[in-house]
């Protein structure tokens, strides 16, 4: 048997993901490689008049138009209210759900997004599993551009050596809210509440890739199949369901 190149488990979680929203629902659409199979399974199931008063919410730019070249009824950033499921990617899950994301440059919108979410869904293959978070994956703290050099000897202090992140051409990145991004390699975080809670409080920062407790479900594609996980939300326990 052919073992599946990584996009096509990208797809396979993304798509399994999408049993999930009904119709008539508002539906938040993630950023990244993954996420975009799930916008074009909804977008297909819409067009066929399957997903009938859907209106979705993107996080960022990108997504947005995608959604609007999949013809997909769109609300506007300021639209935004309640969310009741939305399907999004990470680049580094541990065993509590817990997530690195920002890869993509959208972690201060797609925080905004899963923080107004009934139910945050999130689609990865295998090889994102951790151990640990900041095993796999830098941390992205996204700063405003004012004072940005403090923010790097800030985060440097705190053991991140933050590397500005930039774009294939050499240009500094900046994000739909024209802030920086700076890619902190911390290694195996241990305590990821204190690191979160300290580049919480500090001015200047506007938000980190440290998604603690917001995800739902887990989908996860692997050469072995599906699995899905789900946080209970009466005991907060992890439980693998059938996928
Ligand atoms: C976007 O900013 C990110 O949070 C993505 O969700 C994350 O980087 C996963 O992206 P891929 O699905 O492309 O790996």
């Amino acid at each position: 048997m052919a073992i599946p190149d990584r996009d096509s488990l990208k797809r396979a979680a993304a798509t399994h993901a999408v049993r999930f929203v009904e119709p008539g629902m508002t539906v938040g659409l993630g950023t990244g490689s993954t996420a975009i199979h799930a916008v074009n399974e909804i977008a297909r199931l819409h067009a066929a008049g399957k997903l009938p008063g859907i209106r979705t919410f993107a996080t960022s730019s990108e997504i947005a138009h995608a959604a609007r070249e999949a013809r997909l009824p769109l609300l506007a950033p300021a639209e935004l209210a309640s969310i009741d499921v939305t399907i999004d990617g990470a680049d580094e899950v541990d065993p509590r759900l817990d997530l690195i994301k920002g890869g993509g440059g959208a972690l201060f919108h797609e925080k905004v997004v899963a923080q107004s979410s009934k139910r945050e869904i999130i689609v990865v293959d295998e090889a994102k599993l951790s151990p640990k978070l900041g095993t796999l994956h830098a941390l992205p703290v996204e700063v405003i551009p004012f004072g940005c050099e403090a923010q790097r000897l800030f985060l440097e202090q705190l053991g991140g050596h933050p590397k500005l992140r930039t774009t294939a051409a050499g240009e500094t990145f900046v994000t739909d809210e024209g802030n920086f991004i700076y890619d902190c390699s911390f290694g195996p975080i241990d305590d990821t509440e204190t690191l979160a809670a300290e580049l919480r409080s500090r001015t200047g920062i506007v938000e980190h890739g440290l998604f603690l407790g917001m995800a739902d479900d887990l989908i996860i594609a692997g050469k072995d199949g599906l699995r899905h996980l789900r946080r209970n939300p009466e005991n907060g326990s992890i439980d693998e369901i059938p996928a």
